[in-house]
């Protein structure tokens, strides 16, 4: 039984605490927010569990096995890394931390602690992503020659880390993981319209260009009419796009393309468009959030590497980094770090 303490209790830290409540291989036994009146809330719908307003509470307790970080990304450094410190196997939220080199030392310390660094890149433990990345190895969509995602809605706006921060991490993680490379270079542009003396970019545009000539595309806003959640994956054979707003029917995988004929009489003739059927494959509607939790467990009983380890936090940091880099510089192109 692995005993769990959650620091940060706003938003998202409730979902992670709904989820490793339910789970039976684990126990929750202190739950932590600097705020008292956060505290209160969670307190009246989990009554059985020891609250705390310092965290450090959690990293001095003997009895806890792992701590799962889902406070705002300016202290996810200092409270993994002392976490590692204190011999805890860690689950930090996205963004893993806000700059590469800190990055770098927590996967040193993890490494030399021989502690579990989980990222929550729920993307990762999404049953459609899976079938994606499913279709993308099994060759059904042939060569990938592009991909473009979408996350916008209305709000929540933040007000210390910008959309691109915020939103993109998801797509990043979910690129890199289904074409299993690393971008070579990377554009963005963005603006601010809501807190333009703070500087906090409300729409950010990133494309990741890959060595192959790979392109990804991410677009992201927190200022949107729509709330859209959308990824579209063109490949030489088949074309995939993967709704997240609909209940049933995530995928579409289209048997589309454009052939070239070797035996052709006129260009016209040269490229054939090819309408075939439309495959609308059965998703699990499992919740992602539950696989993810689920998975870090598992990986800290079999002391296995998680899928979305501390590996992939930097890789998704690099993009992050050179992408904010890029878009100060009003979208020069910026190489990713090796
Ligand atoms: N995986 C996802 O889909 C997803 C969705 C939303 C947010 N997140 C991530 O979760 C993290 C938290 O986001 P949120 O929306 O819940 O933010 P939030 O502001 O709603 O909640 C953060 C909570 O942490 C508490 N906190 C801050 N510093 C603390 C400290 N030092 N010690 C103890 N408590 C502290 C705050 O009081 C607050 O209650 C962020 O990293 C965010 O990117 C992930």
């Amino acid at each position: 039984m692995v005993k769990v303490g959650i620091i940060g209790l706003g938003t998202w830290g409730k979902n992670l605490l709904r989820n490793f409540s339910n789970l039976t291989d684990c126990e929750v036994l202190v739950c932590c927010d600097q705020q008292k009146e956060q505290l209160k809330k969670i307190q009246s719908i989990h009554p059985d569990y020891r609250y705390v307003q310092d965290y450090k509470e959690i990293l001095e307790d003997k009895n806890i096995d792992a701590v799962v970080i889902a406070t705002p990304p300016e202290s996810h450094f200092e409270i993994a890394h002392q976490a590692i410190s204190k011999q805890k196997d860690v689950f930090v939220e996205k963004p893993m931390v806000l700059k590469v080199e800190d990055g770098e030392k927590l996967l040193k310390a993890a490494e030399e602690k021989k502690r579990i660094l989980m990222v929550g890149h729920i993307m990762e433990y999404h049953s459609a992503v899976l079938k994606l990345k499913e279709l993308v190895e099994n060759g059904e969509l042939g060569d990938i020659y592009y991909l473009y995602a979408t996350r916008v809605n209305l709000g929540k706006v933040r007000d210390i880390e910008n959309a691109l921060w915020s939103f993109a991490p998801h797509d990043i993680s979910t690129i890199l993981y289904l074409l299993n490379k690393e971008p070579k270079r990377v554009t963005a542009s963005g603006q601010c319209y809501l807190q333009k003396k703070k500087g906090i970019e409300d729409v950010a545009f990133l494309t990741m260009h890959f060595d192959d000539g790979v392109m990804a595309h991410i677009h992201v806003s927190w200022l949107d009419p729509h709330k859209e959640r959308k990824m579209t994956i063109v490949g030489n054979k088949k074309m995939v796009v993967f709704d997240d707003m609909q209940s049933g029917g995530k995928i579409w995988i289209y048997d589309k393309g454009v052939e070239t004929k070797l035996d052709f009489n006129s260009y016209g003739e040269y490229l054939s468009l090819r309408f075939g059927d439309i495959l609308i494959p059965k998703i699990d509607s499992s919740e992602p959030l539950k696989a993810e939790c689920q998975h870090f467990l598992e990986c800290i009983r079999d002391r296995s590497t998680p899928r979305s380890d501390g590996k992939d936090g930097l890789r998704v940091l690099k993009v992050l980094e050179a992408a904010q880099s890029s878009l100060e510089k009003g979208g020069t192109p910026e190489e990713i770090k090796t």
